[in-house]
């Protein structure tokens, strides 16, 4: 009976999480020795857990694209935690566990398959990856405990906020593990407020994100919380445009021709509102378009160039990217919490580290692709709480593990990740 008021937020919060997380939460906070559980008294000690890595997460290596504008920050004195550069990036100190579930991605198109119940429960597991010590070997078939646990969870995946931001944070109060969470979504809400909140805006997503609403929601919180009318939205959810970035075989056009694709759907979805002001400013709602923002611009100017869309597209469009965004959202939540690290204090590892989900071809019952990724059907098909299901494991992920065209992408896009991740 005394363990009741201990359990009791953990059940609530399981009951409120609905049939598709409930179990997952219930048996997450453990010893961390079986699959999808974690080690809940890692964080007894607040010296120790200042010590712990951030964590960061998406469905693949998109979501190095926050992990770029974290490292890069320096939006703040360290010193004084006051607004303005210093010289010495906001998160020098700091060290980072960053993981993409890359062989359950896209998480973009679950939601058009029906099983955004999966995509939930993938996303929890997804933390309770990073909060955990388990991990898996390069080569081998038993996992190890050397993980280390983390101090914040920012999930880089604007798919991923967009269905699991709230599962995470209900999660993470049952636990009572004192946690950060910071989602893309949120940043880049506020990202608009600081352009121009006054205008019409465009969201580019993926089908899944758009699909949620999440953004247009939280949009028109964010502006309305600040005085401002409900402003004019359109969105346009693809379902290549990121894969095209990744530089995905599938995808045999250059990036400028699917960008012009989305770009005209958005202009045309935005003119469809009869908004009676241009589009000003256009939201990077997914991890990979920043990486063709050049393209994304590129195309926006050849319809603002066109007389007959110079009423419905403003020559002078601003862009959110909710990376550099969330970077500042975490600097803040950080200090507020008082988990930076102080004078003197150092981190538990001395390197980052970073992993990657992959198949597990022996698991009984697992369906493979020609290439040797989850098979489609296989991967979409599956439903929630089967939890002795550990059909992918995240294992080291290195410069040599990744597709040439990421390795590509990374080497010449996201160099301050690259060199971290020892690619030079
Ligand atoms: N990382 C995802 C996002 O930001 C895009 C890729 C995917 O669909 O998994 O929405």
């Amino acid at each position: 009976m005394r363990l009741l008021p201990l359990l009791l937020p953990v059940l609530l919060a399981a009951c409120a999480a609905g049939a598709e997380t409930g179990t997952l939460v219930r048996r997450a906070a453990g010893d961390g020795r079986a699959a999808f559980t974690f080690d809940a008294g890692a964080w007894t000690d607040p010296a120790a857990v200042r010590r712990l890595p951030i964590g960061v997460f998406d469905s693949g290596i998109g979501g190095l694209t926050v992990l770029e504008a974290i490292l890069s920050l320096d939006a703040f004195n360290n010193q004084t935690l006051e607004l303005g550069p210093d010289g010495v990036p906001d998160f020098a100190k700091e060290r980072f566990v960053y993981f993409g579930d890359q062989a359950n991605m896209p998480y973009g198109n679950y939601g058009a398959a029906g099983r955004t119940d999966y995509l939930r429960e993938l996303i929890l597991k997804d933390t309770i990856f990073l909060l955990g010590r388990r991990a898996w070997p390069a080569r081998g078939d038993a996992p190890h405990f050397a993980k280390p646990p983390v101090k914040a969870v920012v999930i880089a995946c604007n798919t991923a906020t967009a269905y699991g931001l709230e599962d995470i944070r209900a999660a993470v109060a049952a636990w009572g593990v004192p946690v950060i969470v910071v989602g893309v979504v949120e940043a880049g809400a506020r990202g608009v407020l600081e352009t121009n909140p006054a205008g019409g805006i465009g969201v580019m997503a993926t089908v899944g994100t758009c699909a949620s609403g999440v953004y247009p929601r939280t949009i028109g919180a964010t502006l309305g919380r600040a005085g401002f009318g409900p402003p004019p939205i359109a969105q346009q959810g693809s379902a290549t445009l990121a894969g095209a970035i990744e530089g995905d075989a599938a995808f045999t056009e250059p990036v400028a021709v699917y960008a012009r694709r989305e770009v005209r759907a958005l202009a045309e979805a935005y003119r469809e509102l009869r908004p009676g002001r241009p589009l000003e400013t256009v939201v990077l709602g997914c991890t990979h378009y920043p990486l063709a923002k050049t393209e994304i611009e590129q195309a926006f100017a050849e319809l603002a160039a066109d007389p007959s869309w110079r009423a419905v597209v403003s020559p002078r469009l601003a862009f959110v990217d909710p990376a550099t965004l969330t970077a500042r959202e975490l600097f803040r939540e950080l200090a507020r919490a008082r988990l930076r690290l102080g004078a003197g204090e150092n981190p538990v590892i001395a390197r980052d580290q970073f992993y990657l989900s992959v198949p597990r071809p022996g698991f009984p019952g697992v369906r493979l692709a020609p290439d040797g990724g989850l098979d489609r059907d296989y991967k979409y098909g599956r439903l929630p709480d089967q939890l002795d299901r550990e059909d992918t494991k995240n294992v080291p992920l290195t410069p040599a593990v990744l597709p040439p065209a990421s390795a590509r992408l990374l080497r010449e896009r996201l160099t301050v990740v690259w060199s971290r991740l020892g690619g030079g």
